[in-house]
């Protein structure tokens, strides 16, 4: 029977410790030591994490090497840890030492190999234990060369499960929630822990269980009984537990007759229901807190700011220990500006009002998750506030785990981008990190592409997403090529024979993708042209939703002029909440990266780019290659039959072959409409749509999951 043929599930995601072979790259697979390895935190006690990581280290290395490790712990004096892990606070404790560890003659067991993990915290180790079973798997080093000092960038490093409390997940795509409601406390799935493993083996320390959209009840007693359980149980793995909070709950749970952040009664309230919490959950996070955006009840609701409303719940959670993580995902129904440009109005006035233990959570871009969007300039703007970033895992705009979109090139290009705030240099990773304006406070959020689906992602690369996110999370200086390689090595490397090649393939694949649906799809700065409500496919028409800002004809503004949202001086000016250096850079369509060409620019339809082409015929081109890009990846993935196993191999052609079509749709749609303006050919190359323009305004997928 060949190796392909062995059944893969997607369960054990990138734990899955296949044997591995002489032939490995890895030298310790010939030698199949034994290991010693000593875990050195400060007391050398047994406590419960570490009997996780020695048992992670137990059953990893028995199945890669067919030998379990001798394992030691002993006690370290912090002080002669590196500088790195020992500051005073949580980055540095959560960091992690592997060195190569001289054996004293006594204890020398001369040919087998000691590695020394050392950890201000428990925590650490296990994070450590990880990376080292990670790095035995990867590395073509012997093992007693490892040597790893790893701390990292971002304190807090958060899931965020839009998770209903019946089981729903709104934007979810892989099944229903993880979180079984009705059986807990009483009833604890076994998946609860091998979710916290997969938590801890990226070293994500934090995971909010409900949704933004909030149902009040998550705080009544009976349900935070629930949410203990579920805390009791990740507490070992490092992983602390948030619930989103909605700001009406004293009325809708708590018999007041108001909200309002100011009222004494709700203040005091609020007080109360914390001190509930934290004397169930000691280690509670906090809460997260989407307010007055998208109907969410808020303290505007009062007449009070958004800072007025943070810092009461931040004062409730502060005796305790807790952050307020809050929105800034907020638009209005009724404000004619500019849509990208609110939150920015909203919040800035703000900046040095809000309380130490909020942290203020946006969107990577302005607008929402879309495809691409440029960096949200709150990031360049608010410097006296921490910042978090909230990116989105799960692809609700980028083909909802149907298709293929490996998300870091995305979020690379977010991380990597100058604000330009203190001059060159001034990234948004050095904001959300917290170093280039000296706020201790750092978080970032993933919204969790997480469900009840055996594989947990739906689509088996989706699971790359969730791996990249946390590694980000991490350490955000990885490039997009690491941690492709790393996954796809972790995850498909066959259990008897390792074909680097087949990983090379998987990793070139994931590292094109979502560039191939950012073309097929909104290409140029194009964005939200998508469907209505589930938000599966093109709706580039769609102009009859009773709020402006909802219609994509909003946001591309074509006309028999041209296309595109002017937001220079002579249209919105939204361009001008960024850096003197970008509003030069982005406002002339001369100098704009055509990526945001159309974002920031409403050109006329022969406007002719850098490339030669005039706009039109870009625009024709771009989805024409999107949907060739995605006709490759199918026929890339098909040379893999019997490299990878067919569970899996079978899975993927099947979802890569749907993509292709789902490609087509959108570039047929999305050139018929824009021709009604442009009244233009299309150029050579680009192949004639089989149908009339009102065949695909026709087309509505018969039911999407995750649509509220
Ligand atoms: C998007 C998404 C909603 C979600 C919202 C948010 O608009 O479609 O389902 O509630 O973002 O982030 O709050």
């Amino acid at each position: 029977m060949s190796p392909s043929h062995y059944a893969e599930d997607g369960y054990a995601l990138w734990l899955r410790y296949p044997r591995l072979a002489p032939d490995s790259t890895s030298p310790g697979a010939d030698e199949c030591p034994r290991f010693t390895i000593i875990l050195a935190t400060p007391t050398g006690q047994e406590t419960p994490t570490l009997a996780l990581a020695q048992a992670e280290l137990e059953t990893a290395l028995r199945h890669l090497y067919g030998q379990p490790p001798l394992v030691r712990l002993e006690a370290v004096d912090t002080d002669s840890l590196p500088y790195a892990l020992r500051a005073n606070d949580t980055k540095a404790r959560e960091g992690f030492l592997i060195a190569p560890f001289t054996t004293s003659p006594q204890n020398n067991t001369s040919s087998s190999p000691v590695l020394r993990i050392a950890a201000a915290s428990d925590t650490g180790i296990l994070y450590g234990v990880f990376a080292l079973l990670r790095q035995l798997q990867l590395s073509d080093q012997p093992f007693s060369n490892i040597a790893i000092t790893s701390v990292p960038s971002i304190a807090h490093r958060l899931l965020n499960h839009w998770d209903n409390l019946d089981g729903f997940v709104e934007r979810g795509y892989a099944g229903n929630s993880l979180w079984r409601w009705e059986e807990l406390p009483d009833e604890l799935d076994p998946r609860y822990r091998d979710y916290a493993r997969a938590m801890a083996s990226l070293g994500l320390n934090g995971t909010v269980l409900n949704n933004v959209n909030a149902d009040a009840r998550i705080l009544t007693t009976e349900y935070l009984l629930k949410v203990a359980a579920l805390a009791d149980l990740f507490r070992a793995y490092g992983l602390r537990v948030y619930l989103s909070a909605r700001f009406s709950a004293p009325i809708e749970i708590g018999e007041l007759h108001t909200g309002d952040p100011l009222a004494t009664e709700v203040a005091a309230w609020w007080r109360a229901k914390a001190a509930e919490i934290y004397a169930l959950i000691p280690d509670f996070g906090g809460f997260l807190v989407k307010a007055n955006s998208e109907g969410q009840p808020g303290p505007h609701d009062y007449g009070r700011s958004h800072a007025e409303g943070a810092n009461m719940l931040a004062e409730a959670l502060a005796p305790h220990g807790g952050i307020v993580i809050w929105r800034a995902f907020v638009y209005s129904p009724d404000n004619k500006t500019d849509r990208v440009k609110q939150a920015y109005n909203e919040f800035l006035p703000l900046d040095g009002n809000f309380a130490p233990n909020v942290v203020l959570q946006i969107k990577n871009g302005p607008l929402d998750f879309m495809p691409r969007e440029p960096f949200s300039p709150l990031f360049g703007a608010m410097r006296q506030t921490p910042l978090a970033a909230e990116l989105q895992i799960t692809q609700e705009y980028l083909g909802q785990q149907h298709q293929v979109a490996f998300l870091a090139p995305m979020w690379k290009e977010f991380l990597t981008s100058e604000t330009y705030t203190q001059g060159p240099g001034s990234t948004v990773a050095k904001v959300i990190d917290g170093t280039l304006n000296g706020h201790p406070l750092s978080l970032i959020s993933g919204v969790a592409n997480t469900g009840s689906d055996r594989n947990w992602t739906g689509h088996p690369l989706a699971q790359a997403n969730w791996y990249a996110y946390g590694r980000l999370a991490w350490d955000h200086t990885l490039t997009s090529g690491k941690i492709a390689h790393e996954w796809a090595q972790l995850t498909f490397r066959n259990a008897r024979s390792f074909d680097p090649e087949t990983v090379e393939t998987i990793e070139k694949l994931l590292l094109g993708s979502r560039e191939t649906v950012v073309n097929y799809s909104m290409p140029l700065g194009l964005h939200h042209i998508m469907a209505t409500a589930h938000h599966y496919g093109p709706g580039p028409w769609v102009d009859n939703l009773h709020r402006d800002d909802w219609n994509p004809t909003y946001y591309h503004r074509a006309d028999e002029q041209g296309l595109g949202f002017d937001r220079t001086a002579t249209g919105s000016n939204a361009l001008s909440q960024y850096a003197p250096e970008l509003q030069t850079l982005w406002g002339n369509p001369d100098t704009c990266p055509p990526e945001f060409l159309l974002w920031f620019h409403h050109l006329p339809w022969d406007y002719r780019l850098s490339t030669g082409h005039t706009l039109w015929d870009k625009l024709c081109l771009s989805y024409q290659q999107g949907v060739e890009e995605a006709q490759a990846m199918l026929s890339t993935w098909e040379k893999l039959a019997g490299k990878v196993d067919t569970e899996r191999f079978t899975d993927v052609r099947q979802r890569l072959a749907r993509q292709v079509t789902d490609a087509i749709t959108w570039r047929d749609s999305c050139l018929l409409y824009f021709q009604t303006f442009s009244k233009r050919p299309f150029p050579a190359g680009v192949e004639p749509p089989p149908h009339s323009l009102s065949y695909y305004q026709s087309l509505r997928p018969e039911s999407t999951p995750g649509n509220p």
